[in-house]
């Protein structure tokens, strides 16, 4: 049961005497901040008040009168200018966790209306090189499909692979003419990514050395006209010298772009190799692109050659996968839609959406500049064309009620616009969702990248987070001492290594998840695999304390929940952290609510943190009299099971023995 939802639903009824919007003032109960007073605490009489002109503690009172919460709570309490402080009763409390410890699914009530519910996550570029973006996709796709499926949604989860892109072209290009055969035949997809790199380099010299003239120029003019209006703009003039600082950071912006492309252009002037590659290559990006008409206008060649390119490319992307433990239901990549997209724009068309603008079919949407272009002028068919059939397949094959992309910050404006078409389009019942994540920086600030910057890249940072884990691993097991102060180290070589794998890919994941997913995030080894803090390795470690008790106790979990009775909380920290089990269900939706694991992460924490505190106050095995020894037991081990299932959501393994 979600108890917060509860009260609420009991708030939301009696508030209904005093307002037209029960419900908003209702969610105005929050989990009480100062224990002492209560489990949680009603707000919603000083706004309501002041809105009815009412003095807030009478109305709290008039509130409490209406209000029926006697078979959940003590007696509500009025305290300071009409807050509402309520206590549950320790019989329901008591009640609740004993439910809880009986059920497989720890209290947590299926959706009463499942929807169904298309998970669009992970999605990289093949054959590109993939970043650690789309290493936050998949972490946070992957847990949100967990937490939804749990709740009892039907969910599919739809990798969206850009399989179709122009990065075909210029490896395609590439192979032509770079390929280093024998490379090839030992690995491909490394090949591929450094053929991929290559032409990418040889094109962006090119451009740089174009646009470099011009942008110096304007440089120039940019730079006489500041000294001019420097010169001229009083002192005083609050404006003009907003104006000034405007102008000062265009041109810092402008300096360093052109700092950027001199870069790009002495790299390949300072390697003779290199430049003869880009002297013999000067129309390289447009011979790139042609390679990428070619394959999508169906030529032989270049279909073979992707055929061939594409398997390789999945399977490099597998192993990712497969480490991480995730799967997927579909695969849908950009190329499944290829065949769609002309009726995709001729429909959009037919119903007057999309028009024609400078050569090119656009969709324009009220209170957007820029349009959504479905059409190039040249003819081919854009990312937002191919986004369209997607929608439209998904509604119309796969019955979509809610579709979700979980895709980097950055693609905001293209499923602003892409939703909004959608809803025009006739798909206005589907709910639709851009869970969008900020970025993944290094210690310098800037957005991370992995040594070689592809899937060999990212499978090396899961190597790595691994061996780390090893060195932790091993380190706590050797300081394992008995009584007399021997040591007592109890895991083999194998097992290290096993446990190894579960705290370092759990460490990576909850590294990301713990985090507000809008923000941006430094990535730091250390922080991510301490054993101490908000970290996948503190959980991990308290649900093996929670085993190792149990083995101690000499009784199994089974032995436990076979057990039927009340859980009693006589002690401020059991009561505590009952409390805290019992909020599992209201953890769980408040994360699947808003697509936010890290409120199940919070959740995770804090319980944690109440464990402890519970074990410094509550001995368990220890000079306890076996009826108490039974009770905590139970409490240990219901704690155990909801930080494993909890972890379990978020694509996190346990161990038994750490
Ligand atoms: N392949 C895209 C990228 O790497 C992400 C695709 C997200 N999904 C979508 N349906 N647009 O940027």
């Amino acid at each position: 049961m979600n108890i917060l939802h509860q009260l609420q639903q009991r708030f939301a009824l009696a508030l209904a005497d005093f307002t037209e919007d029960p419900t908003e003032f209702a969610a105005m109960i929050r989990p009480a901040a100062d224990t002492r007073f209560g489990d949680f605490q009603a707000n919603c009489c000083m706004p309501l008040g002041k809105r009815n002109g009412v003095n807030p503690r009478e109305l709290a009172a008039r509130l409490v009168d209406k209000l029926d919460v006697s078979d959940l709570c003590e007696p509500p309490e009025i305290a300071g200018p009409g807050f509402i402080n309520l206590k549950l009763q320790d019989e329901f409390l008591q009640q609740q966790l004993q439910h809880m410890a009986a059920d497989q699914r720890l209290g947590v009530e299926p959706a009463g209306e499942p929807r169904n519910i298309i998970v669009d996550f992970s999605s990289p570029n093949v054959a590109k090189p993939m970043h650690v973006g789309h290493l936050r996709s998949t972490v946070i796709g992957d847990s949100i499909c967990r937490l939804l499926r749990f709740l009892g949604h039907n969910v599919t989860s739809d990798n969206h692979i850009g399989d179709w892109g122009t990065q075909f072209g210029m490896i395609i290009y590439g192979y032509k003419n770079f390929l280093n055969t024998d490379a090839y035949a030992t690995d491909p997809v490394p090949e591929l990514a450094r053929l991929y790199r290559l032409v990418n380099q040889l094109s962006d010299y090119h451009a740089a050395k174009e646009s470099l003239p011009a942008q110096r120029e304007r440089l120039a003019t940019r730079q006489a006209e500041l000294q001019s209006q420097e010169a001229t703009a009083p002192a005083g003039d609050k404006s003009a010298q907003k104006a000034l600082k405007k102008l000062r950071s265009e041109l810092e912006g402008l300096k360093e772009e052109i700092a950027s492309q001199e870069k790009k252009v002495a790299t390949i002037d300072a390697d003779a190799e290199l430049q003869q590659l880009a002297n013999a290559h000067p129309n390289i990006a447009r011979l790139a692109r042609d390679e990428t008409a070619k394959l999508h206008g169906g030529d032989q060649e270049n279909r073979t050659l992707w055929n061939q390119f594409l398997p390789q490319c999945l399977q490099a992307l597998q192993r990712v996968y497969d480490r991480l433990g995730i799967q997927f239901d579909l695969a849908l990549g950009e190329s499944y839609y290829d065949d769609m997209l002309g009726e995709v724009v001729g429909d959009l068309q037919n119903k007057g959406m999309a028009k024609e603008s400078g050569g090119a079919q656009c969709v324009f949407i009220e209170g957007n500049e820029a349009p959504f272009i479905v059409q190039k002028t040249d003819g081919a068919y854009t990312y937002a064309t191919t986004d369209l059939a997607t929608i439209r397949y998904r509604a119309e094959k796969l019955n979509a009620d809610e579709i979700l992309y979980v895709v980097d910050a950055r693609q905001g404006e293209h499923f602003k616009l892409l939703f909004a078409t959608a809803e025009q389009w006739g798909y206005s019942r589907i709910k639709f969702a851009h869970v969008s994540f900020g970025t993944v920086m290094g210690q310098d600030r800037r957005p991370y990248k992995t040594r070689s910057g592809d899937t060999v890249g990212l499978e090396s940072l899961l190597d790595e987070a691994v061996s780390r884990a090893a060195d932790i691993v091993a380190a706590n097991d050797d300081s394992k001492i008995d009584d007399a102060g021997n040591p007592t180290p109890e895991l083999d070589a194998e097992t290290r290594q096993r446990i190894a794998e579960i705290v370092g890919l759990g460490g990576i994941k909850y590294a990301d998840l713990h985090h507000n997913r809008e923000s941006d995030y430094v990535f730091d080894w250390d922080k991510m695999l301490a054993t101490t803090g908000d970290t996948a390795t503190y959980m991990q470690y308290a649900y093996a304390r929670v085993c190792g008790i149990l083995r101690k106790g000499d009784v199994t979990a089974e032995e436990l929940q076979a057990i039927d009775g009340p859980i009693r909380t006589t002690e401020p920290a059991e009561r505590a952290l009952a409390l805290r089990l019992c909020r599992f269900s209201e953890a769980l939706e408040a994360a699947a609510n808003d697509y936010r694991p890290n409120q199940l992460t919070q959740y995770l924490y804090d319980l944690a943190g109440d464990l402890t505190t519970f074990y410094a106050n509550c001995p368990v095995l220890k000079g306890t009299d076996a009826a108490t020894r039974e009770n905590r037991l139970r409490l240990v081990e219901l704690s155990g099971r909801v930080i494993a299932q909890g972890l379990d959501l978020l694509g996190i393994a346990v161990s038994d023995r750490m």
